[in-house]
């Protein structure tokens, strides 16, 4: 039961709100397709608080709430904002508290979600808390897998990329591994994935850690990439010397299976060639145009209106 409640990790979602969301989703997905109205949120108000560079998830956000025929208002850069004078987060919580009915926040710091939802009654929805989680991005890439596939039991997902700093990989693991998924884990020896993750997934032995892209590639239904997190780094030159470490290009495709899918919640930065976009495989714009639909219902949802 999702009314009135925060979402601040995957955990904050089971699988029959999953279920739900993603029925609701198929049908706003439909009534967008047929460019009818769907004016269920008239009088009430979002709040995007951004204390982060966002394009894709606030937007989707804004436009969700949009089409649900709802308003929105946004700081969508903290330089224009009293935060630039100093203003803690609870006291800003507390004004998005008496403007809004729901807060969505992006913050640097890990935590930062659950440390809002301290401060009011009214939904915190995380978009991303530093190296921690991004929960609404898991719940549309799950979507997104669901359409692709057909399902998701059992899948064989690749995960490449930053696994150490990348939240959208951090909540995906948790969810994957509640439906059975076999999941091989492929990054720079300094960008594995965290051990409190491992942890929470380690008695679901199908998970493997590898260092081998192209031997892990041909057996696997979902490619999912992430870029090398820059803004996590305290070490400009630990960055540096990462660049251009692991990239997905057309011999990639060659050794994936022909009906496999290649994710990325974007931004991608070199670790997708540009040639692979014409491959009816890569799935990251049509993963992040999903963005809308299954945002449209979790609003609902979170909203009570649905
Ligand atoms: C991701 C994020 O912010 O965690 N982007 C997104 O929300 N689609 C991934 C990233 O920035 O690399």
């Amino acid at each position: 039961m999702l009314k009135n409640k925060s979402i601040v990790t995957i955990d904050d979602v089971s699988e029959e709100d999953l279920k739900e969301l993603f029925s609701i989703a198929d049908d706003m997905e439909k009534l967008l397709k047929e460019g009818k109205k769907v004016d269920i949120m008239q009088s009430k108000i979002m709040c995007t608080l951004f204390y982060e560079p966002s394009t894709r998830t606030r937007l989707s956000f804004e436009s969700a709430m949009h089409r649900l025929g709802g308003s929105v208002i946004t700081m969508a850069d903290v330089k224009t904002s009293s935060v630039s004078k100093g203003e803690t987060l609870a006291d800003t919580i507390r004004m998005a508290d008496s403007y809004s009915d729901m807060i969505v926040i992006r913050h640097p710091l890990e935590g930062a979600a659950r440390l809002a939802s301290r401060f009011t009654n009214k939904p915190i929805i995380n978009a991303g808390d530093g190296s921690g989680q991004h929960p609404t991005q898991t719940i549309m890439d799950l979507y997104t897998i669901r359409k692709e596939l057909g399902h998701l039991d059992g899948i064989n997902v690749l995960m490449l990329g930053d696994l150490k700093y990348g939240r959208t990989v951090h909540s995906l693991i948790l969810a994957l591994s509640r439906f059975n998924a076999r999941i091989t884990l492929v990054s720079p020896e300094s960008l594995r994935i965290p051990d409190y993750i491992l942890k929470r997934v380690s008695n679901n032995n199908k998970i493997a850690v590898s260092d081998d892209l192209d031997s892990s590639l041909p057996e696997a239904d979902v490619v999912y990439v992430t870029r090398i997190q820059r803004e996590r780094f305290t070490d400009p030159n630990e960055y540096q010397a990462l660049i251009g470490s692991y990239s997905i290009d057309s011999s990639s495709l060659e050794k994936m299976k022909k009906d496999a899918i290649i994710m990325h919640p974007l931004p991608r930065v070199d670790e997708i060639s540009a040639e692979v976009d014409r491959d009816p495989r890569a799935a990251y714009f049509r993963q992040a145009s999903n963005g809308v639909p299954v945002r449209m219902a979790l609003i609902s949802k979170v909203m009570g209106v649905m």
